[in-house]
């Protein structure tokens, strides 16, 4: 039977709503509180090299201020590794960052960047801290995250999304298929199965009804949605949908 699905809320787009006007409202981590009081499991911050949303300052408050995990999205570099050891979060994920891209835009290459990652990869590791790489759904990635000793991958869901987004349902249902695959794999050697980027109320369902996926994390559209609704409302609803989708395979094992 599938194991509960966690929601890691991602709080990144407060800080961006902040930094527009350089105060301190809205305060991204009164979000994770209240993300956490919703039913958020953890809270996920990309804390950029530009700190175009999250700043150093707010992963300080977040590793003191929230109970729940705190997920660091992170660049493979000196600096972010500093930082990651410096406060200890439950867990680091390792994604691709380009200077110019508006957001994550694909997965990392863990096969071509092997003996740039491996040390980054062990050293966090090493530091007690849960590692995972954002990675496209493709077994070459999901194999080279098992030699690098990475011992979770988060499967990017942005080509699935983007999809559903140009009603292009034939991509759609091939991309789904191909995050399925990705997961059941990973999986099956051993590798716990994150997923995200892009998620909303319309796409979350098919991604969580996946039972080898353990963890979604989504940030823009429950940002977003919360500014009609309040973030209570954006995240409570989320976590309904993931758990109907999950009940429904659990109800069909049954
Ligand atoms: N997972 C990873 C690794 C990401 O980089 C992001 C975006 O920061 C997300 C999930 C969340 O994506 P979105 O904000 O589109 O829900």
């Amino acid at each position: 039977m599938p194991g509960t699905l966690r929601l890691g809320v991602n709080i990144d787009h407060v800080a961006t709503v902040r930094n527009a006007r350089g105060g301190r409202h809205p305060d991204p981590v009164r979000a994770a509180i209240l993300a956490e009081k919703a039913g958020a499991d953890g809270i996920t911050a990309h804390l950029r090299e530009d700190r175009r949303h999250i700043t150093d300052a707010d992963i300080a408050r977040l590793s003191s201020e929230i109970a729940v995990p705190l997920n660091l999205e992170m660049a493979a570099s000196k600096e972010m590794l500093a930082i990651a050891l410096r406060h200890g979060p439950h867990a680091a994920c390792i994604v691709p960052e380009k200077r110019e891209e508006r957001t994550t835009e694909g997965g990392l290459d863990a096969a071509g960047g092997h003996n740039h990652l491996v040390s980054y990869v062990a050293a966090l590791r090493e530091a007690g801290i849960r590692v995972s790489l954002f990675i496209e759904p493709d077994p070459v990635q999901l194999d080279a995250a098992v030699t690098l000793g990475a011992p979770v991958v988060e499967l990017h869901t942005g080509s699935y999304c983007e999809a559903f987004n140009r009603g292009d349902m034939t991509a759609f249902d091939r991309e789904l298929h191909r995050l399925e695959k990705a997961a059941a794999y990973g999986q099956s050697v051993g590798l716990e199965v994150h997923a995200g980027h892009g998620l909303g109320f319309e796409t979350v369902k098919p991604v969580a009804a996946i039972a080898s996926v353990a963890e979604l994390n989504i940030g823009h559209f429950l940002v977003g949605e919360a500014i009609f609704v309040g973030l209570s409302e954006s995240v409570a609803t989320m976590r309904r949908l993931m758990d109907e989708a999950r009940g429904a395979i659990s109800g069909a094992a049954a």
